[in-house]
């Protein structure tokens, strides 16, 4: 395949696996790397010693291009930033804050700047600020989300029809024929999330994966609205957390239950009751843990075969 994304990157398939805290370290990404697709490290969790050596280890686990995802509320953004120009990374993909305060000092470094977003109001600001392509991720995905719950069939259309630069569609995806169809809406590439911690590389905790893959339909929630509205699976901790929510809690009663460290609580060590499980709906979907390359060969190998099927409707 040859489109925009692929020429951007400079990858063999338009395949991105997202950038996620305590889940995608350099063993995922130099995997999704080595098979075609776009690898990302997922920066939000990481202190900057720890981010340059994940950097290293990829570089040296594929000699393909891969990228950082930088949440851009962290704390240590200054060193993050100068870290990845330090180190040559090539992708960047800003997520969590204003694209306007980073995106020309990475590019003025030749880096290309790609910016996560969940309306066409910060898909508009993104293009404005100058980045080389959105994501747009709809109310499905796992992990942080937009207040409005736009879903990614309703999200994609309207941001194609407003937008020029190259557009990536995130949420919910998992398969071939949701990559087809998102391509259908305009897409020219897919951010694929969950499906990807179900994998022998995520650095997610063997808990998290096995619970991942027995998910059923309806067990992950939008929460946390008043804070950052984040989508977990239902255990004890998410349950207290709805509990407050209906009883009227305020933003710093729901910041006190949160607590800290919850979401390494739960995907990197494993607690399922008291740690924070971030997930996509499409977990429902998933049946087992699988390696990354296998799920990119799948994936595309799906994307095709719709593709053809379609033409013959
Ligand atoms: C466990 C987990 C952690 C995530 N962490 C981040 C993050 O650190 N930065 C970010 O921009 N997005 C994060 N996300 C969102 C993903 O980058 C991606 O957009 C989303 O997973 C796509 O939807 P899907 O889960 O339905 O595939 C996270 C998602 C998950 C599931």
């Amino acid at each position: 395949m040859e489109n925009r994304i692929c020429k951007l990157f400079n990858i063999k398939y338009p395949i991105i696996q997202a950038g996620m805290i305590w889940c995608s370290g350099w063993e995922l990404a130099s995997a999704v790397s080595n098979a075609g697709g776009l690898g990302i490290i997922g920066a939000g969790s990481m202190y900057p010693d720890i981010l340059r050596d994940q950097i290293r280890k990829c570089k040296q686990a594929t000699p393909n291009n891969f990228a950082v995802n930088l949440p851009l509320l962290y704390p240590n953004i200054d060193e993050h930033i100068q870290i990845i120009i330090e180190e040559d990374v090539k992708t960047v993909f800003t997520s969590a804050g204003n694209p306007k305060t980073w995106t020309d000092k990475l590019k003025s470094n030749g880096i290309t700047v790609v910016h996560v977003v969940s309306n066409l109001k910060f898909a508009l600001k993104a293009q404005e600020a100058g980045v080389d392509a959105i994501v747009a991720e709809g109310f499905e995905a796992g992990g942080h989300n937009g207040r409005e719950e736009t879903t990614t069939l309703v999200l994609i259309p309207n941001i194609r029809k407003h937008i020029s630069i190259p557009l990536i569609a995130a949420g919910g995806i998992g398969s071939g024929s949701a990559m087809a169809a998102c391509f259908a809406l305009g897409a020219e590439a897919v951010q694929i999330g969950s499906r990807f911690v179900a994998t022998p590389e995520s650095s997610a905790h063997i808990n998290f994966k096995n619970k991942v893959v027995s998910c059923s339909e309806g067990e992950t929630i939008l929460t946390l609205k008043q804070l950052t509205p984040v989508r977990l699976i239902k255990n004890e901790f998410c349950n207290r957390v709805l509990d407050a929510e209906k009883k009227g809690a305020t933003a710093d009663e729901l910041t006190e239950i949160l607590g800290r460290a919850r979401a390494k609580k739960g995907m990197f060590e494993g607690d399922l009751t008291e740690g924070e499980l971030e997930i996509g709906q499409v977990a429902g979907n998933i049946k087992e843990i699988k390696p990354a390359a296998e799920i990119v060969y799948e994936i595309i190998n799906e994307f095709n075969e719709v593709i053809k099927k379609l033409k013959s409707i």
